[in-house]
């Protein structure tokens, strides 16, 4: 990765009788950024930022987000003609290697992708260590970072081919990954990956067939999962992203960082609200409820949040919650389901975005919030959300991962503190205590 901030203009931090000069580097989208590296040795001072509301953590050409235009972009390509046009393994070429592939390429990567969807068989033996109600993302982060385990060659993340290899095994065994943890924790058998079919195809069969019988594959379905694993692919420094970033810094196992990155997302602020927010929508139950709950998420003294709403970044529409609207139709119309739940979800969504609480905090629904109907009635059980969220964001952490290697200006990640705590003081024997 070749840095291409520029220097556009300086910032003068006073401190005191004393005035330090800090540059201010723009990208090619998006705020310009204040470089305090030098500030602590000019200043002896630290920012102070915690949450990261204000900080940049890194310079990163992958993913782009505009939280006031409601805009993604993955590589410059709107998320909205992605979902419509592209492919998920096109969407991963793209996201590693920056630009959209070409025939031959596309079907080279499909080729190696497919060709490393099984697991080690002594992988199978984690699974067996798990409780059967384990949750699944507990599957996940133990098994993904025993991968760490089996490929050592794929450590010495210095080497290209080394890091090409580990990138492809990930991208390509994360659903046999997360369809065994599924059958695990429902008692069915194993369903082994199949080459002949695609990715989202393969992670269906895998999730739903059955040795006793054959498994019809929906085009409609795959084309809908396949969507769904393209909106969740990648979104800038979030707080997974950024924990597979540091974990990196250090050089460490490839299969560790993207189980740190797994064990992060389960968090209910983070991957976790798409099961949260139906679990939220089926407790609501009936649209003359609603009010109830809005008025639970505005009480200060009620911890109640409504899940799927809000965001960081996005102080306007999150455009993957509008395209996963319509994904949800596209699933329930073609399995001819009526579900209750999403009349609520429309209600709740039309209630909220004119309540002045929400308009003023510029709370809107995120990624989360239709998700979770459409993964319902594709036939996951809601502890299976985070874990299809997880699949589909390892693309994003491992090309962040892989960009951060390719970084010259790339340091471990070291934050300071500001401490607060006792100041020096001698021991105090325990009779004296
Ligand atoms: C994801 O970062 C990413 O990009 C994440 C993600 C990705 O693709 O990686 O987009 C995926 O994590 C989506 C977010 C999923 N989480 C939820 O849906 C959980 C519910 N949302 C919130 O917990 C919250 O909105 C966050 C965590 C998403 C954002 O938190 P922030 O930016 O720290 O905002 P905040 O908590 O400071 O909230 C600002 C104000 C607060 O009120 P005041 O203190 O100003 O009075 O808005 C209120 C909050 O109380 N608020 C909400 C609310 N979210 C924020 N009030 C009611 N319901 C909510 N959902």
């Amino acid at each position: 990765m070749e840095n291409k901030i520029k220097n556009t203009g300086t910032a003068t931090v006073n401190i005191g009788d004393k005035s330090y000069d800090l540059p201010i580097y723009s990208g090619s989208l998006g705020a310009p950024a204040i470089d305090v590296r030098a500030l602590h040795k000019a200043s002896g001072h630290f920012t102070f930022d915690p949450g990261y509301t204000s900080t940049c953590s890194t310079e990163s050409q992958i993913t782009f987000i505009d939280g006031n235009k409601g805009q993604l972009l993955y590589r410059g390509y709107g998320i909205e003609e992605l979902a419509e046009k592209s492919t998920f393994l096109e969407v991963a070429y793209l996201l590693i290697h920056g630009e959209l592939p070409n025939k031959a390429q596309n079907i080279s990567f499909t080729n190696t992708i497919t060709n490393h969807t099984m697991l080690h068989d002594q992988v199978e033996s984690f699974f067996h260590g798990f409780r059967r109600d384990a949750h699944p993302m507990a599957m996940m982060t133990g098994t993904v970072g025993a991968l760490s385990g089996f490929y050592h060659d794929d450590a010495h993340t210095t080497e290209n081919e080394a890091r090409d290899m580990a990138i492809h095994r990930l991208i390509a065994k994360i659903p046999t990954i997360a369809a065994r943890a599924y059958k695990y924790s429902i008692g069915q058998p194993t369903v082994y990956p199949r080459n002949d079919l695609s990715y989202a195809e393969n992670f269906l069969n895998m999730c739903f067939s059955v040795p006793a019988e054959p498994y019809h594959i929906s085009p409609t379905i795959a084309r809908a999962m396949d969507k769904i694993f393209i909106l969740h692919a990648d979104h800038e420094q979030n707080a997974s992203t950024s924990t597979v970033r540091l974990a990196g810094s250090s050089g460490a196992n490839p299969y560790a960082c993207i189980a740190a990155g797994i064990a992060c997302l389960w968090g209910p602020s983070h991957g976790g609200a798409n099961e949260a927010c139906l679990n939220m929508l089926q407790e609501i139950g009936t649209v003359d409820r609603i009010p109830e709950f809005i008025a639970r998420a505005k009480d200060k003294s009620d911890p109640f949040r409504l899940m799927g709403f809000g965001h960081r970044v996005y102080k306007n529409f999150d455009p993957r919650s509008r395209v996963m609207q319509k994904v949800a139709h596209e699933v329930l119309d073609e399995l001819d389901l009526k579900n209750p739940i999403l009349d609520v979800a429309k209600e709740l969504e039309k209630i909220a975005l004119e309540d002045e609480y929400f308009v003023e905090k510029k709370l809107y629904p995120n990624v989360d919030f239709y998700s979770g109907i459409v993964l319902s009635a594709l036939g996951f059980p809601t502890s299976m959300f985070t874990v299809l969220f997880a699949l589909a964001r390892t693309v994003g952490w491992i090309s962040q991962w892989n960009e951060m290697l390719e970084d010259p200006s790339q340091r471990i990640g070291r934050p300071r503190q500001l401490y607060t705590g006792a100041t020096e003081r001698s021991y105090i024997p325990m009779d004296k205590r």
